[in-house]
Formats: structure tokens, C-alpha cells, sequence
């Protein structure tokens, strides 16, 4: 799977340098093409000869050493590389990349690359419990690297604790799965996911409105994306960030929701309704401030459009998923509800088991389907439960529509 992947390993001056020798050494064997740069302090553990006879190339140190007058090297190097790893990377290395200081090969290369970067701490335990290297750790991948955490074990300072550089074997194994091919059975297909809650509005400052967060939502847009779709993700009024790669339609009330459904329906493949659409809205919105009176006051309600109902009755060839929440004879109500709006799928929660429902990172559900379907997802969290659910129809549906 690595075989031909262009991969630039930078060596920083700590004793886990032996085992990036050790790690070149494997990437080598399983076909992909290495090149090893170092820094000075690296070069007082192991001498650039091991790198150069386990990767069978030339090994960069000296940013001014240019072996090739065609090219600059660090950059005809960052431009060069697929994926960058720095193994072993010294709270040094990691500080100076922090702050945008150049001031060796490997750092100079590191900025000037637009390859993926990959940082394999290792260092003396509470070095990587300091808090300016975790400040620096924290800016790094708010700045999109990515880290392969150290694990735990004998530290060679004497220290039992985290530090150690991964073992080379699971750091290829990395490398492989970031290289193999992306399973994306929703390519060529539009997802329409809805999500959060919906808005009511009475008077011009009050509404009325559910505790839905929206995350279910989002992690069912978000697992789209990920399996390819083109994903619309229309949102009631919540507090969280859309995913990347979704395109996000804002709306407030029921009848804003249904509108920007439509906008959509004919072209999707599979439309989501997770949203907690408000069932009632005000028969009368007051243009005014409704003011305080003596006595009770009752609103009258109406019932707003039921969309997944709608969209029972308009759809062709989409299939029709809706979410259910209920407290008890969860798998009957959403036969019932499957039924009634003439869905495919209906996702029921139990909003009375703990970790499931409103709010929650995590969430246990049950896919009831046409033809007598009822599958149970165990408790997990919502983006790893989004992405079983999608996979679950996807396979349920690979001899019809998709
Ligand atoms: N739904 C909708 N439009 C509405 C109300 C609900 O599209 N006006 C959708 C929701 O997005 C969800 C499903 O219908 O996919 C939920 O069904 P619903 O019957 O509204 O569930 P509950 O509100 O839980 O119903 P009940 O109170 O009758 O149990």
C-alpha cells in the first residue's frame, strides 16, 4: 500500500533515535521510497551512515551542503515528500516548529513543505507533561499537524511513564492505513441531513423550542461527508461547529426547515431527518411584545407541517430516514412512526437509558427498517454510531437504490 509513497523522515536529537533507524528500515521494506534528514543532535547518537544503508539514499544535515546545483535542497525535499514524519521529535524541535523558527535543515524543510506532517514525541516524561511543551503540542495541531502520541513504558532516563517513541511497527502500520484506499460508497450521491432543533416564534423576543444540541445531526452529516456524499446539512438554531466538506443551510422555524428540504429533495439519495422539529406553533404570532397581564394566559397552537410525513408522500426513488426519540416500546412506536410517514428507516433512542438522547456525546439506537428490520447499535458515541448507521444502509440497500 506504501509502495512508491515518497516519505521524508526527520530525525531529531533524542536517545529514541536508534529506533527511527529501525523505522526507516521498515518503511523501506514495505516499498515505499525514504529519504532521512537530521538534525546536528541526532547526529551525536547515530551517524548518518545507518540512515544512508537503510534507506538506500543520501541523508540531508547541512542546509548549505547542496549535493545538486539544480535544485535547493530542503525545498526540492519538502516539495518532494508525500507525508513528512519526524521520529523521534525533542521538545526542542517541536518548540522551534511552534514558532515558525528555521534555524537547521529539518526545521527550515518543515516549514517549507505542504505535505502532511506526522510528530512522534519522545523525550523524559515530565518534559512532555511541561506545560510549554504541551502549549506547543496545542498550537501545532490547532495549525493542522498531526501527532503519534508516545507510549508508555521504560523511559532510558530511568522514568516509568509516557515518552517513549511509538514502536516502528505500529508507526508503519499508521502510514499504511493513511495510504490505503478511502472507502467512499456515497461518491456520486447527495446526502440531505436535518439537524437541531427548530424555532416557533410567539412575539418578536419569545419563541418556543426543544433541547435537541444538534450533535446527532452533525455526526450523521459529518459520517456522510466522510463516505463521499455531497452532503447538505440543514440546522436549526444550535452551538456547534459544522463539519468540514458539508454544506451548511441555517434556518429557524418548521416551515423554514421544510422549504430548504425541498430545495434539495428531488437530487438526494438519502435524506436524514434527525432534527427535533417543533410539532406546534402559534396559530398567531403577536407583531408586538406580548406585555405581562393579570391572570392566566393561554396561546393557542397549531400543528406545523410534519416534513418527513411530506416527504413520505413526494418521494420517488430517496430513501426516507427518520430519527424517533421515545421512553418506552421504542422498537413498536417507531414500526408505528416507519409506518404512519411512509419512511424507510426509522433510528429510535430510548431517551430514558443513560448516555442516550439530548445533549450526550454518545447514543444506543435501534435501525428499524421495511421488511421487519430491527437492528440495535450498542451504546458508542455519536460520530462512531453515524457512521455504523450509514454503513448498516448502505448494505441494507446495495441491491436497490445504492
Ligand atoms: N418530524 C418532521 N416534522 C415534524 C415533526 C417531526 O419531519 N413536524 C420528523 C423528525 O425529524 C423525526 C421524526 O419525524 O425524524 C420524528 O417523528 P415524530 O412523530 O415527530 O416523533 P415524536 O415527536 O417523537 O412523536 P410523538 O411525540 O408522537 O412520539
Amino acid at each position: 500500500m506504501i509502495t512508491s509513497k515518497k516519505i521524508l523522515v526527520c530525525v531529531t536529537g533524542g536517545i529514541a533515535v536508534y529506533k527511527a533507524v529501525a523505522l526507516v528500515s521498515k518503511l523501506t521494506q514495505a516499498g515505499a521510497e525514504v529519504k532521512v534528514m537530521m538534525t546536528p543532535s541526532a547526529m551525536e547518537f547515530v551517524t548518518p551512515l545507518s540512515f544512508q544503508a537503510m534507506s538506500r539514499n543520501d541523508v540531508y544535515y547541512d542546509t548549505f551542503d547542496e549535493k545538486n546545483s539544480q535544485v535547493i535542497a530542503h525545498i526540492d525535499l519538502a516539495d518532494w515528500a508525500d507525508l513528512v514524519l519526524v521520529a523521534p521529535a525533542t521538545a526542542n524541535t517541536i518548540a522551534k516548529l511552534a514558532n515558525g523558527i528555521a534555524d537547521n535543515m529539518v526545521t527550515t524543510t518543515l516549514l517549507a513543505t505542504k505535505a502532511d506532517v506526522w510528530i512522534a514525541p519522545a523525550m523524559n516524561v515530565h518534559m512532555y507533561d511541561h506545560p510549554a511543551v504541551k502549549r506547543n503540542i496545542e498550537q501545532l495541531s490547532k495549525d493542522g499537524y498531526s501527532f503519534i502520541e508516545p507510549s508508555e513504558g521504560f523511559l532510558a532516563c530511568g522514568y516509568v511513564g509516557k515518552g517513549r517513541l511509538e514502536e516502528p511497527e505500529k508507526i508503519v502500520q499508521l502510514v499504511e492505513t493513511h495510504f490505503s484506499p478511502k472507502e467512499l460508497p456515497l461518491k456520486g450521491k447527495k446526502v440531505v441531513v436535518t439537524a437541531g432543533p427548530t424555532r416557533e416564534k410567539l412575539d418578536p423576543v419569545r419563541f418556543l423550542t426543544n433541547f435537541s444540541s444538534g450533535k446527532m445531526g452533525y455526526a450523521m452529516a459529518e459520517a456522510a461527508s466522510k463516505l463521499g456524499a455531497e452532503t447538505i446539512l440543514i440546522s436549526g438554531p444550535v452551538a456547534i461547529k459544522a463539519p468540514q466538506n458539508v454544506k451548511l443551510v441555517n434556518v429557524e422555524s418548521t416551515e423554514d426547515m421544510f422549504l430548504a428540504v425541498l430545495n434539495h429533495f428531488e437530487t438526494a439519495s438519502i435524506v436524514v431527518k434527525t432534527a427535533a422539529v417543533a410539532d406546534y406553533k402559534a396559530k398567531e404570532i403577536h407583531p408586538q411584545k406580548m406585555k405581562k397581564k393579570e391572570g392566566e394566559v393561554t396561546i393557542a397552537l397549531e400543528k406545523t407541517t410534519d416534513i418527513l410525513s411530506e416527504l413520505g408522500k413526494r418521494k420517488t426513488s430517496q430513501i426516507l430516514v427518520g430519527f424517533a426519540a421515545e421512553t418506552n416500546d421504542v422498537v413498536h412506536y417507531a414500526k408505528g412512526k416507519l409506518k404512519k410517514k411512509n419512511a424507510d428507516y426509522i433510528i429510535a433512542n430510548d431517551v430514558t437509558e443513560e448516555g442516550s438522547g439530548f445533549g450526550t456525546e454518545t447514543n444506543a439506537v435501534t435501525l428499524v427498517g421495511k421488511n421487519d428490520i430491527d437492528i440495535h447499535f450498542p451504546q458508542t458515541s455519536k460520530k462512531e454510531l453515524a457512521l455504523q448507521l450509514f454503513r448498516m444502509i448502505i448494505e441494507l440497500e446495495k441491491d436497490e437504490t445504492l
